[in-house]
C-alpha cells in the first residue's frame, strides 16, 4: 500500500458542521421533530434524605391536558439489570428511578408529570404535593467519616522524608464543580410495539441502548439511541442519568412520545460532577531541587449508593522521578448524588496541589519553577519502569518559556506593579492517559465519487465530525467537500464513549483503516480491470488524489472512482474497518502540556484577572489545528473557571444545593478571557496508535488551574491552597 498523500489532514479546517449549528439545521437531543410528542416535567425531591410520605397529585392530574403523573406508587418495577456495558462504578447500585420511597439526595427525581404541553407540565409539577419523613443528612466532606483507603507506595517514604533536607507540607481543599454545558440534558423517548427508540444527548450512544435495555428488561437490539449534536457536555454525558429512564417510562406509561428536558437548576442535582477533595500532600527534597519523597492523602465526596472512582492517583505516580512515594485515597459517602467524570477527572485535582507543592519548593529552594521540574525528569515512568512512547515536556517547556518571556520575570514575589495592580507569572505542568478503546466504522463511496463513513462515536464539542473527516478524506484521496462523516446512532458500527480523550485515537484509527480498505479495493478493482488505464499496474504503485486513482509519479494514468464505478456498473463499494488497542502496551504512554499564564491581582480589592495564558502541548500528531485550538481555549478557559470562579454550594443543614443557577454558580465569561494561546509540539506518537495521535481532549484543562494559583503566588506572596481562589482569601 503506497502511503497516502495528506492534505486534509493538517489543514485548519472549520467545523465541517458548522453551518448547520449557526443556521439552527443541527438539532440537538429536545429539537428532534417527533410526531405526537408529549412533555414530561420531574418533580425534585425537597429534601436531602428520608422516605416519601406522601403524594397528593389531585391538583396536578385536575389540570387540562395533564396525561399522567407516575411516581413510586404507581410505577411499574422495571427489570433493573446488571449491565456489563456501564461506566458506573463497580460494586454499587445505581439509583433506581419510581422504585421506592427512599430519598437519597436533594433534588432526586420523586415524580413526573405527563402532559400535552410542556406549559401544562410545569405548572402540573409544581402542584404536586409531596410530604417527607425527613433525615438528617450528612453532606459535608470535611465533618463525615471515611470510606475505607486505597493505597499505593514505592520506597519509604515515611522515611525518606524524615531524613529529606527540605520538607513541605501542604492541605488543599478544591470546591465541587458541576459541568454546566450550554444544552441542559434532554431526552426524547418514543415506543414502536416493544422497540425503544431514543434521541438523546450523551457522550456514549451504545451506553445509553443498554442501560436502557437493562432497565427495561428489553434486549439491547430492540433499543436505538440517536445522538448527532451534543452542545456540550465535559464528562456529564457519560452516564445514563434516571432522567433518561423517566423518559422512557413515561412514552410506555402514556403510550406516546415524550420529550423531557432538564431545567438548568435540575442539571445541579442528578447529572455528575466533579467531586470535592480534600489533599494533604506532604513533599521531601534534597537541596538541589530532587524531590525525594511524595506523601499524598486525599479523601473525596461520593453517593451513599455508588462508590465513586476517579484517577486521581496516577500524576503522584508517574509525573516525576520520586523515588519514594506513599498514596492513601479515601472516599466519604455521604447524601448527594454520585459524581462522574468531569474535565480532566482526578488529573485536574491531583495536578492543582502536586503543581502547587512544586511551586512552593521552587521558592522554598531559590530554583527557577521550569528548573525544578526538569530536575526531576524521569527518564521512564517511575510508576512501572516502562519506556515512555513519548514524553516531551522539555521541550514544551523550553518552547513555552520562550515564547512566553519567562526568563524575563523577577522572581522574587510581590515584585511587579502595574499601577493598583500586582503582576505574577505561574507555570505548571499537564499531564494525561493516552486512553485507547476498540472502535469500528464502515465507509462507502458512491457512484457519484462522494463518500460516506459512519461510527457510532460523538461530537461534544472537540470537533470530531471534522477531524473524522480529514482523516477519511486523505486515505480516501477525497477532497473533504466529498466525504461525509456520520455518527451519533448506535445502529452505526460501535466505538467507545467519547470520554478519556479516547475518541481521535481510537474512532480516527478505525477511520483510517477502513477507508484504506476501501481505496485497497477500489484500486484492485481498477489494476484488475481491462478497461481500466490502470490495468496490469501495481497496485502498491497507485495512489488515490483528488478523487483520481493514478499512477504514483505518473499521474496522468489514471481515472476517477466515477469513471471505475461506472465502467462496471457499480453504485458504490464499501469497506468495513476498525481499530483494536489489542494487549496492554509495554509503552507508558501520556500527553504533555506546559502551562504559563500571567496574572493581575488588584492589591486592594484581592481581585485577580488572568492577563494572558500559554499551553504547550506534546500531544502527538494534530489532525485538526483549528479544532485542537478551539479545544485548549476551552480547557483554558475550563480552568480558569475551576481557579478562580467555579463552586457548587451545599447548605449542609439540609444537603440543598444553594447556587443552582448560571447567576449564582460562576463560569468565566468573554470580560474573564484574555488573550489565550495554544502551541503543539510537532511530530507523531506511532507507539500510541496508527495515526500517531495522543491525547488532547482532557490534558488541556490539566494543569491550568494551578499555573493560575502559581501566578497569583508570584504576583502576591499569598499562597492559596483552596479552590476557587476568592478575592477573600487574598486580602
Ligand atoms: Mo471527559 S471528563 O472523559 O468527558
Amino acid at each position: 500500500m503506497s502511503p497516502q498523500p495528506q492534505a486534509a489532514v493538517g489543514a485548519p479546517l472549520s467545523r465541517v458542521e458548522g453551518r448547520l449549528k449557526v443556521t439552527g439545521q443541527a438539532k440537538y437531543a429536545a429539537e428532534h421533530d417527533i410526531g405526537g410528542v408529549v412533555h414530561a416535567v420531574v418533580v425534585d425531591s425537597s429534601v436531602a434524605r428520608g422516605r416519601i410520605t406522601g403524594i397528593d397529585a389531585r391538583a396536578a392530574l385536575a389540570q387540562p391536558g395533564v396525561l399522567k403523573v407516575i411516581t413510586h406508587l404507581n410505577a411499574p418495577r422495571l427489570a433493573y439489570r446488571d449491565n456489563p456495558v456501564s461506566l458506573a462504578p463497580r460494586g454499587g447500585r445505581r439509583l433506581r428511578v419510581f422504585q421506592d420511597d427512599r430519598v437519597q439526595f436533594f433534588g432526586q427525581p420523586v415524580a413526573v408529570v405527563v402532559a400535552t404541553t410542556l406549559e401544562a407540565a410545569q405548572h402540573a409539577a409544581d402542584l404536586v404535593e409531596i410530604t417527607y419523613d425527613v433525615e438528617k443528612p450528612s453532606t459535608d466532606l470535611t465533618d463525615s467519616p471515611a470510606d475505607e483507603p486505597q493505597t499505593y507506595a514505592r520506597g519509604n517514604a515515611e522515611q525518606a522524608l524524615g531524613s529529606a533536607g527540605v520538607r513541605l507540607e501542604m492541605s488543599y481543599r478544591l470546591s465541587r464543580n458541576h459541568h454546566n454545558p450550554m444544552e441542559p440534558h434532554a431526552t426524547i423517548a418514543r415506543w414502536d410495539g416493544d422497540r425503544l427508540r431514543v434521541w438523546d444527548k450523551t457522550q456514549w450512544v451504545i451506553g445509553v441502548q443498554h442501560e436502557l435495555a437493562a432497565v427495561f428488561g428489553i434486549p439491547a437490539e430492540s433499543v436505538r439511541v440517536i445522538s448527532p449534536f451534543v452542545g456540550g457536555a465535559f464528562g456529564s454525558a457519560l452516564r445514563t442519568w434516571p432522567h433518561v429512564i423517566v423518559a422512557a417510562l413515561a412514552a410506555r406509561e402514556v403510550g406516546r412520545p415524550v420529550k423531557l428536558a432538564l431545567t438548568r437548576r435540575q442539571m445541579y442535582f442528578s447529572v455528575g460532577y466533579r467531586p470535592a477533595y480534600e489533599y494533604k500532600l506532604r513533599l521531601g527534597s534534597d537541596r538541589r531541587g530532587r524531590v525525594t519523597a511524595m506523601v499524598h492523602e486525599l479523601k473525596h465526596e461520593t453517593s451513599r449508593y455508588e462508590r465513586f472512582w476517579e484517577a486521581n492517583l496516577v500524576l503522584g505516580q508517574m509525573l516525576y522521578a520520586v523515588p519514594n512515594v506513599s498514596q492513601l485515597v479515601r472516599t466519604v459517602s455521604l447524601d448527594v448524588s454520585t459524581p462522574l467524570w468531569m474535565r480532566g477527572p482526578g488529573y485536574s485535582s491531583a495536578a492543582f496541589c502536586i503543581e502547587s507543592a512544586m511551586d512552593d519548593l521552587a521558592y522554598e529552594l531559590g530554583i527557577d519553577p521550569i528548573e525544578l521540574r526538569l530536575r526531576n525528569e524521569p527518564d521512564e515512568d517511575p510508576s512501572n519502569g516502562r519506556p515512555f512512547s513519548t514524553r516531551r515536556l522539555r521541550e514544551c517547556f523550553r518552547e513555552g518559556a520562550r515564547e512566553f518571556g519567562w526568563h524575563r520575570r523577577n522572581p522574587k514575589p510581590r515584585s511587579t506593579r502595574d499601577g493598583d495592580w500586582l503582576i505574577g507569572t505561574g507555570v505548571a505542568t499537564g499531564c494525561y492517559d493516552v486512553w485507547r478503546g476498540q472502535a469500528q466504522a464502515y465507509a462507502r463511496i458512491d457512484a457519484d465519487g462522494t463518500a460516506v463513513v459512519e461510527s457510532a462515536t460523538h461530537d461534544a464539542g472537540p470537533g470530531t465530525y471534522t477531524s473524522m473527516t480529514q482523516v477519511a478524506a486523505d486515505a480516501l484521496g477525497l477532497e473533504v467537500r466529498h466525504v461525509e462523516f456520520r455518527l451519533g446512532d448506535s445502529t452505526m458500527p460501535p466505538a467507545p464513549p467519547q470520554g478519556a480523550s479516547q475518541t481521535m485515537a481510537s474512532v480516527g484509527s478505525a477511520v483510517q483503516d477502513t477507508s484504506d480498505k476501501l481505496r485497497t479495493q477500489a484500486i484492485k478493482l481498477a489494476v484488475e480491470d481491462e478497461g481500466s488505464p490502470l490495468h496490469g499496474v501495481n497496485a502498491d504503485d497507485v495512489v488515490v488524489s483528488g478523487g483520481r486513482l493514478q499512477v504514483k509519479g505518473d499521474p496522468a494514468r489514471g481515472e476517477t472512482y466515477q469513471q471505475l464505478l461506472a465502467r462496471n456498473n457499480g453504485t458504490h463499494l464499501i469497506a468495513r474497518g476498525s481499530y483494536n488497542p489489542g494487549a496492554e502496551s509495554r509503552f507508558s504512554m501520556y500527553g504533555y502540556a506546559a502551562m504559563f499564564a500571567e496574572v493581575a491581582v488588584d492589591a486592594r480589592l484581592g481581585l485577580v484577572r488572568v492577563r494572558r495564558m500559554l499551553g504547550v502541548y506534546d500531544a502527538g500528531r494534530i489532525i485538526s489545528p483549528k479544532l485542537a485550538d478551539s479545544q485548549a481555549i476551552g480547557g483554558m478557559v475550563g480552568g480558569i473557571g475551576m481557579a478562580l470562579l467555579e463552586h457548587t454550594v451545599t447548605d449542609h443543614r439540609d444537603g440543598r444545593i444553594v447556587n443552582a443557577n448560571l447567576a449564582d454558580y460562576l463560569v468565566p465569561v468573554n470580560a474573564d478571557i484574555p488573550d489565550l494561546k495554544a502551541i503543539y509540539l510537532d511530530g507523531r506518537d506511532d507507539e500510541a496508535d496508527p495515526i500517531g495521535v495522543k491525547s488532547l481532549g482532557e490534558l488541556v484543562q490539566i494543569g491550568v488551574a494551578p499555573a493560575i494559583a502559581n501566578a497569583v503566588f508570584h504576583a502576591t506572596g499569598r499562597r492559596v491552597r483552596d479552590l476557587p481562589i476568592t478575592a477573600e482569601a487574598l486580602l
